[in-house]
């Protein structure tokens, strides 16, 4: 252990990161890094990071865009990222990663814990259909998801109403 390392930094989600954000805050910067196949993995979470740390709907949708990327392991981040953002613009994109059959299952995953977190009723139909989903881990996720938001609106016991 170096005496003169840096300490990552709790973020203003209460997370410790991967990566830290990037000094640079411009949304349209931080989407060109984000989507650049050529950059490094860690300048790419570092976008993802800032991205999701500027809040807006704007720097919402740019990351919806990342979803383009050859990387499962940068999707998924994405995926996971909005679910802390808790913005509904997300939602249509979210859905589409998890409807996709050919998406990574770490991504389709991610996109229904998301799609929880979110908090918006419209997404149940959506989280019912593919919480019987083959892949286990798809349908896991859309159980956990649809009993955060059963939850939320006051359920006592887990996979009551829904
Ligand atoms: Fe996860």
């Amino acid at each position: 252990m170096s005496s003169k390392g840096r300490i990552p930094q709790v973020s203003q989600y209460g997370s410790v990161d991967p990566a830290p954000p990037l000094p640079n805050n411009r949304v349209s910067e931080l989407t060109a890094r984000l989507c650049d196949e050529e950059s490094p993995m860690f300048q790419r979470m570092r976008a993802v990071f800032s991205l999701r740390n500027e809040r807006s709907d704007d720097a919402c949708l740019a990351l919806c865009k990342g979803f383009t990327s050859t990387s499962a392991l940068l999707r998924h981040e994405i995926a996971y990222v909005l679910g802390q953002m808790q913005n509904v613009v997300a939602l249509p994109t979210l859905i589409e990663r998890l409807a996709d059959e050919e998406e990574h299952v770490m991504v389709r995953h991610e996109a229904a814990e998301a799609m929880g977190a979110i908090g918006d009723r419209s997404v149940l139909p959506t989280l019912k259909k593919f919480s019987r989903d083959p892949k286990p881990e798809v349908a896991e996720s859309c159980i956990v998801a649809l009993d955060l938001l059963a939850w939320v609106d006051g359920a006592e016991f887990e996979q009551t109403q829904w």
